[in-house]
């Protein structure tokens, strides 16, 4: 693996999960005497991505002065660069303190077993003033119509932070079999792939002809050697397509349209947090942890409603901490489309000489209501096979 971008922060990957199973099925045993603590979704997924090495080289959930730092000027109390606070806040603190060690309990999994297992180092409170702040830095808001706004000020108020060890991937490997990896397994695939340069596409969403062609584009200009289709596996918003649904799409334009051995398509365990530029630089950092020397950032990218600027995420990498800090590149990427000028998909800023009307353009909104109501995409808009498994589910609602 000495071929692949190092990852961020550190020489070698760090993922907290217990590989030894000895080790871990003792640790499951001692737990049961252990205080719990049900966690919320947003903390669990933190601790599945510390888990995976994706959040290397941070060893557990950041405490006040980290996470106001982290959120305020994207650098940890030690000077690392990381963009986005990683908490385990919580409302709920009875029966815990400063010192034990407790059993983190998985919300989305059935009877809750224990995900992994913390040591407290501090519990702090926070006013809600600070809670709002926080949320403010991270999400350039606090308008509770915000979704990633709304759910970071459902969590509670109180910091448990302090080092943790994970036990499992919580309901990912099940539900994603063969789709769901940690950063050490993307390491691996890159390798046995021989891939020095790869460029990875962050996706919620299936994947249409003008996604398809972003990837071609990346490829060709940065004479990649492949592509990583990297699926946000974790919980989505409301009216988002099923990662079920996403996956048989994606796979098939991949099997159909994409020459050989030039993609992998996996999957990590996170919730969308909706952030825009503050979650296109983690989706960087934990990219490049998993081998990756660019990523695809595109127009409004991980955005929602009309929050970000359409390339605000694209703009937040030329600051100075970002530029010292992060090895991976981004490919920023255009608005892309379909041209009926050129029958071809093209970046907008590469045809000056069209106007809007020169494009096939369609909205989310608008493509779920063509889908609902049974209407056949545009070929133009979205490959005829991907259309079909979209209608399906559609008609299936
Ligand atoms: S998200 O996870 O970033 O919210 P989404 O699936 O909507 O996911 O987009 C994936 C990537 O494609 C992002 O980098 C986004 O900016 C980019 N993208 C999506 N549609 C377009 C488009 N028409 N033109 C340019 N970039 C796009």
């Amino acid at each position: 693996m000495k071929n692949l971008i190092a990852p961020h922060g550190s020489d070698s990957l760090k993922p907290l999960y217990i590989e030894d199973s000895s080790e871990r099925n003792s640790l499951i045993k001692a737990s049961e005497n252990m205080p719990h603590l049900l966690l919320n979704s947003a903390a669990a997924a933190n601790a599945v991505m510390l888990g995976a090495g994706y959040f290397t080289p941070l060893d557990g959930y950041m405490d006040k002065k980290n996470a106001t730092s982290v959120s305020e000027n994207m650098i940890t109390s030690d000077g690392l660069f990381w963009p986005v606070p990683i908490i385990n806040l919580s409302k709920n603190i009875d029966g815990i303190n400063v010192g034990d060690e407790i059993a983190l309990l998985d919300p989305n999994v059935e009877g809750n077993p224990v995900l992994a297992i913390q040591k407290v180092s501090a519990i702090e409170k926070l006013s809600s003033e600070e809670v709002e702040s926080m949320a403010d830095k991270i999400f350039g808001t606090t308008d509770k119509e915000h979704p990633g706004v709304a759910n970071f000020l459902s969590l509670g108020n109180n910091l448990i932070s302090g080092k943790i060890k994970v036990l499992n991937f919580s309901y990912f490997p099940k539900e994603f079999p063969g789709t769901f990896a940690t950063a050490p397994e993307i390491r691996e695939m890159l390798s046995k792939a021989r891939w020095s340069t790869t460029v990875a596409f962050q996706t919620r969403n299936p994947m249409h002809r003008a996604h398809e062609e972003l990837c071609k584009m990346a490829l060709d200009r940065i004479n990649a050697d492949g592509v990583l289709i990297h699926m946000t596996l974790g919980k989505l918003k409301a009216g988002d397509i099923p990662g079920d649904i996403r996956n048989a799409a994606i796979a098939k334009m991949v099997e159909i349209y994409f020459p050989e051995n030039t993609v992998i398509i996996s999957g990590f365990g996170f919730d969308m947090l909706y952030a825009g530029p503050r979650e296109a630089l983690l989706h960087a950092v934990f990219r490049q942890n998993a081998g990756c020397t660019h990523l695809i950032v595109g127009r409004d990218h991980a955005g929602v409603g009309d929050y970000y600027g359409p390339f605000e995420a694209q703009e937040i990498f030329e600051s100075d901490v970002v530029k010292n800090s992060l090895k991976l590149k981004i490919f920023s990427a255009d608005h892309t489309a379909y041209s009926k000028k050129l029958n071809e998909v093209v970046m907008m800023r590469d045809v000056k000489d069209h106007s809007k009307e020169d494009f096939v353009l369609l909205s989310g909104t608008k493509v779920r209501e063509m889908l609902s109501n049974g209407e056949e995409l545009p070929q133009e808009f979205a490959r005829k096979e991907v259309a079909e498994i979209l209608m399906k589910y559609y008609q299936s609602l």
